[in-house]
């Protein structure tokens, strides 16, 4: 088992001190920063936007993980990729056209990710898998920081490893919600490759210690 990308989601941080929690991240393990965008329709809540992102970016030495969860996204790709991100994901439940999304998020130069709701089958994206470079399962309600996480998501793990296997994709499986040092082995086990960590880094008594020690499983 290879040591996991680890994202910390900033959603969890100190909207005041952005810029301290920014440069906490870049001299902890972490892989990259996770970016939770919400617009209060396809979600219910809002957290920021556009210009939050840029400044993340001023100060971030990590590549930016955006996690789009807006309706209509290709409407805000190219927005998204000149504030900094590296990969992008878009909701499954939020494209009509996802093949055509996906291209488009390639053609910038991103990865292009697909975010899954918890009702939504891993099947649905078989024929997707190949434009896929990451598949990010929501272990909780998209929404919220500090949720607790859904069971089913290992099974749901499981048998996405075996949809990209099956079609030679090199798709990596992102997992999001809830993560904590309890179920972190098991998603590891079960064939996750990334893992976002919000509250449980925040919150914790030691952000660097706590991304290490998630690192190091
Ligand atoms: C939920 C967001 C998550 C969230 C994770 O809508 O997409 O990225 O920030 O936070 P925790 O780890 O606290 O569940
Ligand atoms: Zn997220």
């Amino acid at each position: 088992m290879n040591s996991p990308i680890i994202a910390p989601s900033i959603l969890a941080a100190d909207f005041a001190n952005l810029q301290r929690d920014v440069e906490m991240l870049n001299e902890s393990q972490a892989d990259w920063i996770h970016i939770d965008i919400m617009d209060g329709v396809f979600v219910p809540n809002i957290s920021f936007g556009l210009p939050v992102c840029d400044a993340i970016n001023e100060h971030a030495k990590k590549p930016l993980d955006v996690h789009l969860m807006i309706e209509k996204p290709e409407k805000y790709l190219k927005a998204f990729r000149d504030a900094g991100a590296a990969n992008i994901s878009v909701h499954y439940e939020a494209c009509d056209h996802l093949h055509r999304t996906l291209q488009e998020i390639r053609s910038m130069d991103c990865r292009a990710g697909v975010a899954i709701n918890p009702h939504t089958n891993v099947q649905l994206l078989e024929d997707t898998i190949c434009d896929i470079d990451l598949v990010c399962i929501m272990s909780v309600n998209p929404g919220f920081g500090g949720q607790k996480f859904i069971e089913n998501t290992y099974k749901k793990v499981r048998q996405l490893k075996e949809i990209i296997a099956e079609n030679n994709a090199h798709t990596q499986i992102e997992i999001d919600g809830g993560v904590n040092i309890h179920n972190a082995p098991k998603l590891l086990e079960a064939g996750a490759d990334i893992l976002v960590a919000g509250s449980f880094v925040f919150k914790s008594v030691d952000p660097i210690d706590t991304i290490q020690e998630l690192k190091s499983i």
